[in-house]
């Protein structure tokens, strides 16, 4: 379920935030993966959305919306033949790839930008001069007004147990782009854009000067993670999994029936050992997860009855978000489901 109130407030902070550093703020749909939440971004002032997969750009462009970044490589026929297909229906489209060749295969409705790996070890080219001798040999393949800009995801920021550690990842995630998008310039080939992206990092790596995007995506629920980093508390947690306690089979051990399909069992954090936080309860943890059996345990466990209610702030949203098919959305006159439209990996 999503409380709505609080969902409202994590989107007008964000905006923001991103208003008061001056970028634009093209946040994530891979979290919520429904248009009904990326219209309320776009209310709140988005430039336009994020999207991971194909099919999220899909969803989100019947829906009406019009300017989309699709943040991975589109690589294979028929990726590229959906793409292609997008590119005809959507106003501004664009992909970010670090692969000449891939590039190559982009449609021509379609702009690039080129991802800049600032310490995740993911996907990218090191800033600096390995970035640079790619992008002018990507500009020479697809012409200078194809390229927008440069782009990198600080994911290890969730590795960042201080705060004063997310706010050096955020350094690296922006002064990496910074600096390479001046050496860019300085060879002569425009840079429109400058994309930064995460929760952990948003406060820090917008406010660099020359920066001109964020795409976050977690903020817009929260999840026990961002809690346990210190980058969102748990009053800005918007999404929780509803439990029922089905068998109280030892006197430190109750069993819940929301288990790994109900419940992510992706990422936690350092420091993070349940896989959510069960709210209004710190005398318990979700200690383990079968696929529809929940361990709990904790000092409290020993007093939950069969049929007592559990609310668990999960570890990680995006990842149980996807689960679901669909998502109650509550607020104090109504609850209201609406589905996941995006939900998958395509
Ligand atoms: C490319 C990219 N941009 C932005 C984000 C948003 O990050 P977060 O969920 O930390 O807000 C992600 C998250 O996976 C990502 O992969």
């Amino acid at each position: 379920m999503v409380d709505v109130a609080v969902m409202e407030r994590n989107l007008a902070a964000m905006a923001r935030l991103a208003a008061s550093a001056g970028v634009r703020l093209r946040p994530h749909a891979k979290t919520h993966k429904t248009p009904l939440v990326a219209r309320r971004q776009l209310e709140h002032g988005a430039a336009g959305l994020t999207v991971a997969t194909l099919r999220e750009a899909e969803v989100l462009a019947e829906s009406g919306i019009d300017d989309l970044l699709l943040a991975h490589p589109p690589a294979g026929r028929a990726k590229l033949d959906r793409l292609a297909r997008l590119g005809e229906s959507v106003r501004r489209l664009a992909v970010s790839l670090d692969s000449l060749e891939l590039a190559g295969t982009v449609p021509e409705s379609v702009e690039i930008l080129w991802e800049v790996d600032t310490g995740l070890r993911r996907i990218g080219t090191p800033p600096g001069e390995a970035t640079v001798e790619a992008v002018l040999r990507l500009v020479e393949g697809i012409g200078p007004a194809r390229f927008r800009g440069l782009i990198t995801h600080a994911g290890h920021a969730y590795a960042a147990a201080r705060p004063e550690d997310r706010e050096a990842v955020a350094a690296q995630e922006a002064v990496g782009l910074i600096e390479t998008g001046a050496m860019l310039r300085a060879r002569g080939i425009p840079v429109l854009e400058l994309s930064v992206g995460s929760t952990p990092t948003a406060p820090y790596a917008a406010r660099f000067d020359g920066i001109t995007e964020m795409r976050p995506g977690t903020y817009v629920f929260g999840d026990a993670n961002q809690v346990t980093l210190g980058s969102q508390t748990l009053e800005d947690c918007a999404l929780a999994v509803v439990g029922s306690v089905v068998s109280t089979p030892a006197r430190d051990r109750a069993v819940m029936d929301a288990g790994s399909k109900a419940l992510s069992a992706d990422l936690r954090v350092p420091g993070l050992d349940s896989f959510g936080i069960v709210l209004g309860r710190e005398d318990l943890t979700v200690d383990r997860l079968h696929e529809e059996h929940a361990v709990i345990g904790g000092a409290g466990a020993g007093g939950l009855r069969i049929g007592d209610r559990l609310v668990i702030v999960p570890a990680h949203a995006c990842t149980t978000v996807n689960l679901h098919p669909a998502l109650l959305y509550v607020t104090d006159r109504e609850a209201t489901w609406h589905p996941v439209e995006a939900r998958g990996w395509r």
